[in-house]
């Protein structure tokens, strides 16, 4: 594990030439996250469908370490709103990330404890800083091609998936009229309404 480490990451395929571990999420992990519950349940009775996936090389989750992988969304919609991962704070807030965008078209979603909010765009080429404390969840808005990121973070981060799991996140991603849209999220529950 103390030794120097190179692996491929290269296009158009963009699978890490070496990996340690490949995570699948599909819709049944999602409860509660889209805003058209009738449609999650109906594709959900058809289908467990593969959201995402990521490939992870694995390193020691302590502090001094950098934790780094890609992460696939794949496209689609549940109602009118893009699939997207599950978001989440870091365990230790006060820890950041970058993420480099490979391929495809999508959107970062992010937000404060305290409920400050912002979107980047992301799309080949771009990179894009998530500070210390801000959620994080990749949504990708293309119609039939997989957004895919290269990530990288300490390796004492942790994932605080609750909290998303329980309060959402504060804006939505839908389609309208053909162009990703943001909009309040109506389940969203609000710093001090927790
Ligand atoms: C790690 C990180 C990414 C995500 C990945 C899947 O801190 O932000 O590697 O883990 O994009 O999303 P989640 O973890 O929200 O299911
Ligand atoms: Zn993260």
């Amino acid at each position: 594990m103390d030794k120097p480490n190179s692996f491929e990451l290269t296009g158009p395929e963009f699978i890490p030439s070496q990996y340690d571990h490949h995570i699948v999420r599909k819709l049944s992990s999602m409860v509660g996250q889209y805003l058209d519950i009738e449609a999650y349940q109906e594709i959900l009775a058809k289908d467990d469908l593969v959201l995402y996936e990521v490939y992870e090389i694995k390193r020691p989750e302590v502090a001094g370490e950098l934790l780094h992988g890609v992460s696939i969304v794949h496209p689609g919609k549940v109602g009118q709103e893009y699939f997207m991962t599950k978001g989440h704070f870091h365990t230790v807030l006060n820890t950041a990330e970058v993420y480099y965008c490979l391929k495809g078209q999508g959107m970062m979603v992010m937000e404060t404890p305290e409920g400050d909010w912002a979107i980047e765009e992301l799309y080949p080429g771009r990179v894009l800083y998530v500070p210390p404390r801000w959620a994080h969840r990749s949504v990708n808005t293309a119609s039939n091609s997989d957004l895919m990121t290269f990530f990288i973070y300490p390796g004492n981060s942790g994932h605080d998936y609750g909290t998303i799991e329980q309060q959402g996140f504060r804006k939505l991603i839908l389609e309208e009229a053909g162009q990703p849209k943001v909009i309040d999220n109506p389940r969203w529950k609000a710093p001090g309404a927790r």
